[in-house]
Parts: C-alpha cells; structure tokens; sequence
C-alpha cells in the first residue's frame, strides 16, 4: 500500500512503520494521521505481522509533535476534530492484537510523546528527547496525552512535564518510567529488532492475550480484571500453540508456533 508521509516496511513476522517528514521533524499533520490510520488497519488485516516497530526517518527527531503550521489557524470545531481523529490512531495503536515497539530515534514532543505513549514499549536512542510542551504554545495536550502519561508514569511526574513543558533527556526518561531503556542510538533499530524477534517466537496467541490483559485490565478493577485475566488464560487451552508450547517444554526442544 501506498503513503504519501509514512514508510511501511515487513521483515518476516516485524513491520516496521517510520513517519516520514523529516523536514519538520516528523511532524504530524492530517495526511500523516490518516496514513497511520490506514497503515495500522492494514497491519491489523495482516495475521502474519506478529510486532510492530515504529519510529522516525532521519537521525534528529521521533516526532516533535502536531503540525504547528497545521494547527495554527484551526477554528475550536477543527481542532476538535483534529484530537480526535489523533486520538482515533493513538487507540488504534494502542488496541492493535499485536505489540508495538516504540523506537525513539530523537524528539518525541507534544503529539509525539503521545504518540509513544500509545505504544506497549519505548525504547530510547540516547540522543531522545521527551516533554509536552504544549502550554508553551497556549494549548493542552489533544492527543491522551492528559491521560496516558499519568497512567504511565504517575500523576506526580505526570503533572511536572504537563504543567512546566519541560524537556527531558533519555535517561531522565527511562529514570521515571517513560521509556523501558536507553541504548546507544547507532544501536537503536537493531535493539528493537532484536527484541520484536524475540517477541515475535513466542505463542502469537498469548502475545496477543497478555496485551489484551493488560490494556483492559488496567481499566477495571482488580476483581474484575483478575476474573478478565482467568478467562483469556483459559481461551489460550482452545488454541493448538498450548499444546506445542506445554509439548515442546517436555520433549526439552524450542517450540515451533505457527501463525493463527
Ligand atoms: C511544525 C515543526 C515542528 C512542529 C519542528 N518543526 N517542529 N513544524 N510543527 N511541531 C519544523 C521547524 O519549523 C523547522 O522548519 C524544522 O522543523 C526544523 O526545526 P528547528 O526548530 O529549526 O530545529 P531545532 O532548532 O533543532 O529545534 C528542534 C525543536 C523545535 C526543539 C524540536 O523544532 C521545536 O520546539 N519544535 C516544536 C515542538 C513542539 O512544541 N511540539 C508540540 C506541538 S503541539 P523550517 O521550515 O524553519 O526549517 C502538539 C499538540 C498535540 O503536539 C495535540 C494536537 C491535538
């Protein structure tokens, strides 16, 4: 399929999706959203796609956040609908049966923060910078940024950055939670590759279960989500890849999953 600002790319059972305008830092714009739209649909039609790596072209910039160029001259009817059609692919991400691993490869600012933020794992380049500036600009975060980033790293630090506009180095980021690790960033790509890999042998059912546990449990209560967590448990004694996993565990071989 064809994008006119993003780059998808499959190796085997990993894609990798890189926004493509490097010219402004990656930032996101209508046609860029509606690419990532269209994109991870196309990857959720896609069974044999196992993990997901998205990141930024060029060697400065994730994304430095929401087109402000775009955003400028937006009356409050279109900048409603333009958080929403964002918050629209930050779900989709977030929702996708299938892992995605964020591979921060510079800024990650404003729209580009959430958009990590949607994704299960963050990985940082050395050289990553993170921060919602949006204040500074007389704006609120429109992208869940109000939402995700407490859930993910508290409400304490999660008001500091929110509030301030502050920018924050990588390890700053990886100290508070924000990013899983840092890595060198010539090393970056092929730490996330690495990773999906090893992702991508496991039960593709489970991957898929756990993150279904986790992203729906999170929102219930801990009855509820333990009860949730017991019924997918019990959904994956439906699937064949239990037996091979529990089988190849005796027989001491790896296990050989075959896609779904
Ligand atoms: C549009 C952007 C941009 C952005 C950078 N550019 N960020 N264009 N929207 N968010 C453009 C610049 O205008 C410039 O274009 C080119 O990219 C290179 O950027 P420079 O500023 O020259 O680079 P540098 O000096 O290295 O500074 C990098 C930077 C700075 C610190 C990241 O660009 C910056 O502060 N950008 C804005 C970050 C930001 O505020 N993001 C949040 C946006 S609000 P030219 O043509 O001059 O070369 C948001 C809301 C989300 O995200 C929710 C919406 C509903």
């Amino acid at each position: 399929m064809d994008y006119e600002t993003i780059l998808f790319e499959k190796d085997g059972a990993i894609a990798t999706v890189t926004i493509n305008r490097p010219k402004v830092l990656n930032a996101l714009n209508r046609a860029t959203l509606e690419d990532l739209d269209r994109c991870f649909q196309a990857i959720a039609d896609d069974p044999a796609i196992r993990v997901v790596i998205l990141t930024g072209a060029g060697e400065k910039s994730f994304v430095a956040g929401a087109d402000i160029a775009y955003m400028q001259h937006l009356n409050p009817l279109q900048a409603r609908e333009f958080a929403t059609l964002g918050q629209k692919v930050m779900n989709a991400i977030e929702q996708l049966d299938r892992p995605v691993i964020a591979a921060v490869n510079g800024f990650a600012l404003g729209g580009g923060c959430e958009l990590a933020l949607a994704c299960d794992i963050r990985i940082a380049g050395e050289n990553a910078r993170f921060g919602q500036p949006e204040v500074g600009l007389g704006v609120i975060p429109g992208f869940a940024g109000t939402q995700r980033l407490p859930r993910l790293i508290g409400k304490g630090y999660a008001c500091e950055l929110l509030f301030s506009g502050d920018i924050i180095d990588a390890g700053e980021a990886a100290r508070i939670g924000l990013v899983n690790r840092t890595v060198p960033r010539e090393q970056l790509m092929s730490s996330c590759r690495e990773m999906a890999g090893r992702i991508a042998a496991r039960g593709p059912i489970a991957v898929r279960l756990c993150k279904d546990a986790v992203n729906n449990g999170i929102e219930m209560d801990l009855g509820r989500a333990c009860r949730y967590e017991a019924d997918l448990f019990a959904m994956c004694f439906s699937s064949p890849q239990q037996q091979e996993g529990m089988k190849a565990f005796t027989e001491k071989r790896p296990p050989l999953f075959d896609s779904d």
